[in-house]
């Protein structure tokens, strides 16, 4: 089993590649330290493209912020700023078409293959009941969007290809730091361990869907 971790420098990343390697397989990590910045075309062009006589069965996106351009999420619509709401949808919406454009073609041929990509509960149009962080929400909904489009496309290409976004459950890492205070968390092992058996359970059928952590879909 090839495996390709988008983003182990992060939280979560770190520990799907630590439990992956752990389960015995082969992994690739890549993050902004090898060049791979999701905000940047020709980067994510180019480290795909060497790259591009390997084959996985795995590709795990890990990457994203909540907080883009410094500043923090917004509380209310009257802190909208055109510059913040457009870097969150260059990591956390652009980034994530980029890596599909550019990677997905590395998924192993005319076998089960995955492409999952951390989205967020919080991206859940039907499930928004708090209001808040308008830029985050709708970047990951956009992602979501993204990810069920070009679902459609890839597995008509390759019917044994898995498309799916997943809702890591709320983590403690750098991410959460300053937001997790009154929530309870999981570790990135525990969001990693259960992530990878919720891929382990997909099927073809499954393709363009959006799970938690725990294993239950959630509503776009
Ligand atoms: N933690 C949670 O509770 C939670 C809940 C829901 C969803 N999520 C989602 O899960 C994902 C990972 O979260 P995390 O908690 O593991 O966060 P994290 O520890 O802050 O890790 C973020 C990762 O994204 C990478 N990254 C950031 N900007 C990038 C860019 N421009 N180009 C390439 N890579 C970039 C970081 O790389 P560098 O090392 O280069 O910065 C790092 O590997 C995010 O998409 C987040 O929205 C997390």
């Amino acid at each position: 089993m090839k495996a390709l971790v988008i983003g182990d420098s992060g939280g979560i990343g770190a520990a799907v590649a630590h439990d992956l390697r752990r389960r015995g397989a082969e992994v690739t990590g890549l993050s902004r330290r090898d060049g791979l910045d999701l905000t940047d075309q020709a980067s994510v062009a180019l480290t795909a493209d060497a790259m591009s006589d390997q084959r996985f069965d795995l590709i795990f996106n890990a990457t994203g912020a909540l907080v883009a351009d410094g500043q923090q999420p917004e509380k209310t619509i009257r802190s909208i700023d055109a510059e913040v709401m457009a870097a969150q949808f260059a990591l956390n919406a652009t980034g994530v078409a980029l890596l599909l454009r550019y990677f997905s073609p590395l998924l192993r041929e005319d076998t089960r293959a995955v492409f999952a990509s951390l989205s967020a509960r919080v991206g859940s149009i039907g499930d928004n009941r708090l209001g808040g962080w308008i830029s985050y929400r709708a970047a990951k909904a956009a992602q979501n969007q993204i990810i069920r489009t070009a679902s459609i496309e890839i597995a008509q290409k390759q019917k044994q290809h898995i498309v799916v976004a997943l809702h890591p459950g709320t983590v403690k890492t750098t991410l959460t730091r300053d937001y997790a205070a009154r929530h309870p968390t999981i570790s990135p092992r525990q969001s990693a361990e259960a992530l990878l058996a919720v891929i382990d359970r997909l099927t073809p059928e499954d393709n363009g869907s959006f799970w938690d952590w725990k294993g239950e879909r959630v509503e776009w």
